[in-house]
């Protein structure tokens, strides 16, 4: 580890390689699952852009994108209850098999909040892919269909997820060193 991000890294969690295998098997999944469609996925922005790339090549069937924008209000490194939507869906999704591709599962606030917004909007079915999940801090009943990893209530960052607008382009998931956002 030798750049100026990196020295901030206490230890890599999840590496490229260990990334792009479980890519892989979820886009085999997704593709077994949704064989005859042609599934809407929908990233959440900012963190899920890497992602959301990587996993739409990692399906052999049609799909479409699109991307929308949320913020939630919290202090720190928490979310609140409160979500805002930033930038909205370009399409309609009444009728359509959508996929919601998020980074990370957290307190479940965004996510909650996002699916009654959704849902409202009378799609055909409606799920959530989510790369990370981190039960340990739910707050709402909120379960994702398809998960990549579980990962302890560490503060993580790359791979899209950031500090502070920081980091996402690290290309691993990495856990950042308490002493970054303790000090600021
Ligand atoms: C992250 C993530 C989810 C949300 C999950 O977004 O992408 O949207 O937090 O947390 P929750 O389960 O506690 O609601 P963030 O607010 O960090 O914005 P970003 O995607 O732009 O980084």
């Amino acid at each position: 580890m030798s750049n100026i991000m990196e020295k901030n890294i206490d230890h890599v969690l999840l590496s490229e390689e260990e990334l792009r295998d479980r890519i892989r098997v979820m886009g085999d999944q997704i593709s077994a699952d949704y064989a005859g469609k042609e599934p809407m996925l929908v990233s959440v922005l900012r963190g899920s852009y890497i992602f959301m790339a990587d996993l739409t090549r990692a399906l052999s069937i049609p799909c479409t994108v699109d991307f929308m924008a949320v913020s939630s209000y919290g202090s720190g490194t928490t979310s609140s209850g409160q979500v805002n939507i930033i930038k909205d869906l370009s399409d309609s999704i009444e009728g359509k098999d959508v996929i919601v591709v998020e980074d990370i599962l957290d307190s479940g606030n965004t996510l909650h909040y996002l699916f009654q917004v959704l849902q409202a909007r009378h799609p055909a079915s409606l799920r959530l892919c989510t790369l990370l999940d981190k039960p340990s801090r739910r707050v709402k009943p909120i379960k994702a269909d398809y998960v990549g990893f579980t990962v302890p209530d560490k503060f993580v960052v790359g791979y899209g997820l950031d500090y502070d607008e920081r980091y996402r382009n690290l290309p691993y998931i990495g856990v950042l060193k308490p002493q970054v956002y303790q000090n600021s």
